[in-house]
């Protein structure tokens, strides 16, 4: 009787952590999608703030989030590798700029360059 029920307890435990893990992962998908990072550097210019030193530090927080989370994103269009050599150069650039590295700012604005990662990873009309 005791063994059955430590089995029935195991087995609950497990279905409860997979089930944890996909919930997580499914809020941390659409907590920093692409989208969401893109429409906040549109609206809020959310990056213009950061590189200008005057996020405060939920914003800067948020940034860096979204940064971390992008190489994981899965671009609309383009090659893997270009995306991956896009997005790890934005972190760096973050990560410098967050640091304080001399001439982070240029080194920010450059990575985030709308055109340049928008001609190979952005689907042109928009789909509505
Ligand atoms: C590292 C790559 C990258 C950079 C840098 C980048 N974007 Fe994007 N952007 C994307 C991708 C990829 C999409 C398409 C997202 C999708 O459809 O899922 C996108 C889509 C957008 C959209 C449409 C969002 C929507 O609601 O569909 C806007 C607006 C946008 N970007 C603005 C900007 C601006 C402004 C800049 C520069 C300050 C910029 N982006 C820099 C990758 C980038």
């Amino acid at each position: 009787m005791i063994r059955k029920l430590a089995t029935v307890l195991s087995v609950l435990a497990v279905v409860t952590v997979i089930a944890g893990i996909s919930t997580a992962d499914e809020k941390k998908e659409n907590k920093y999608s692409t989208k969401k990072f893109m429409q906040a550097v549109k609206t809020g210019g959310l990056h213009t703030k950061v590189i200008k030193g005057e996020a405060s530090e939920a914003e800067t927080k948020l940034f860096a989030a979204y940064v971390k989370a992008l190489p994981n994103n899965k671009p609309p269009k383009g090659s893997a590798e270009s995306w991956k050599k896009l997005t790890s150069a934005l972190a760096k650039a973050t990560r410098l700029h967050l640091a304080g590295a001399d001439g982070s700012a240029e080194a920010l604005t450059k990575a985030m360059n709308c055109k340049a990662c928008h001609t190979p990873h952005k689907v042109y009309p928009p789909k509505e």
